[in-house]
């Protein structure tokens, strides 16, 4: 694996939305102001997305996506890993509502959360609202 750069990432970038509509996350509820994106790149370009939402000690971990080029070489979890990084030094907890392969967060040591005990700035965000199918699963990890 090559070096890596994570870097913040405009709300407006048409690449994240494209990346992330490919892979069909919800791109509806971009651009709000308590939103910070960034980007994984290496020498051979962009390697994926991942975003946190909210403000104080709950943040919602979100639009975590690999380019399918470059999956299955462990980007995933570096996107989940620096996220963290660099949400520790402002928040507790992070939480993370996924109908996508919860193993890779479980992995890191995220664990399943009642929804109906979600704090009501996570329940109230759209990833919430919108993915509320059974098939979706509630996670959180106390980084604090
Ligand atoms: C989910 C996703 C981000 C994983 O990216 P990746 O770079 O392939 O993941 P990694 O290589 O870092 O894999 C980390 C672990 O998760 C596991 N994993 C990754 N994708 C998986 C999948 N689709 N099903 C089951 N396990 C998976 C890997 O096996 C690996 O476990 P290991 O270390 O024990 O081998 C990527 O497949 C993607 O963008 N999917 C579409 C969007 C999505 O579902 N996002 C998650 C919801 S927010």
């Amino acid at each position: 694996m090559t070096q890596v750069d994570f870097s913040e990432v405009a709300h407006g970038s048409d690449r994240l939305r494209l990346a992330l509509d490919a892979a069909q996350l919800i791109t509806d509820d971009l651009g709000a102001p308590d939103q910070t994106f960034f980007k994984l790149s290496d020498d051979q370009g962009l390697i994926g997305f991942v975003g946190l939402q909210g403000a104080g000690p709950d943040r919602l971990l979100r639009s975590l996506v690999v380019l399918p080029g470059r999956r299955g070489h462990g980007y995933g979890r570096i996107l989940v890993k620096r996220l963290e990084a660099v949400a520790a030094g402002s928040a507790q907890r992070l939480h993370l509502l996924t109908t996508g392969p919860a193993s890779l967060f479980r992995a890191l040591a995220y664990v399943e959360g009642d929804r109906s005990k979600a704090p009501a700035d996570i329940a109230a965000t759209a990833q919430f609202s919108s993915l509320c199918g059974p098939k979706a699963t509630y996670l959180v990890k106390d980084i604090g």
